[in-house]
């Protein structure tokens, strides 16, 4: 992978059961890498409450860990945030009822709001968004459809339509699909490793290539 891309895009679930033994693990194994690393967290990084100290081992390993924050590489804009969960369309989750149910809801609607925060801070027209959750539903089909609402919130697609992207990239449904569009046509990949191990026998990443003059896509490979 490493001689193949520019730099490492990491969807979260870095840890299976959140510890930060597990981060120095990935830590230790992305030290050999020659490339900048992009990460968010996933659900899993935050099972045992030490979300905090898995950001620090990996930060340390000078992993750019993003939650509603950006950076610039090779003039492309990087947009991370983790997202969260809600269901989709006319059938997403609303704010109404019992207070866990508005809370629930206000924590998508806040995963959100960081996502645009991050989009709108970025100074180069050339961006890739990287989430954890899913913000369309086409990427989760294939999953059981009762589990759709978990795996992701259309809330996190307002702000991509409304500051474009090259591509976004996000993890966590498993059994999901490849790719899919956002309603603008912005190219959503799922890059759970099991749903790329399906499409291919190669190693579980993917490649995307950008036009960092353009920030457009010039060309792609999926491995
Ligand atoms: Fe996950």
């Amino acid at each position: 992978m490493a001689q193949g891309a520019d730099v490492l895009l990491l969807g979260g679930d870095l840890c299976d059961a959140g510890l930060p033994e597990e981060a120095e693990i990935l830590a230790r194994e992305i030290g050999i890498l020659k490339v900048p690393v992009v990460a968010v967290l996933g659900n899993h990084d935050f099972e045992a409450g030490k979300a905090p100290e898995i950001v620090e081992v990996l930060s340390n390993a000078g992993v750019n860990v993003l939650d509603g924050k950006s950076c610039e590489i090779y003039g492309i804009g990087f947009a991370g945030v983790k997202g969260f969960a809600g269901g989709f369309g006319e059938r997403a989750l609303q704010p109404w009822g019992e207070p866990t149910i508005k809370a629930f809801v206000h924590e998508a609607v806040e995963e959100a709001l960081k996502l645009e925060s991050a989009l709108a801070g970025l100074r180069t027209p050339n961006r890739i968004a990287l989430l954890h959750y899913s913000p369309i539903v086409e990427t989760v089909m294939g999953e059981p459809p009762e589990i759709f609402s978990f795996l992701g919130s259309s809330r996190l697609e307002d702000p991509l339509n409304r500051y474009p992207v090259a591509a976004v990239f996000h993890g966590h449904a498993h059994r999901g699909s490849p790719e899919g569009v956002t309603k603008t046509g912005v190219r959503v990949f799922n890059v759970a490793k099991s749903v790329l191990q399906n499409v291919s026998d190669a190693p579980p990443f993917k490649i995307l290539e950008i036009d960092c003059a353009e920030g457009r896509r010039k060309d792609e490979t999926s491995s």
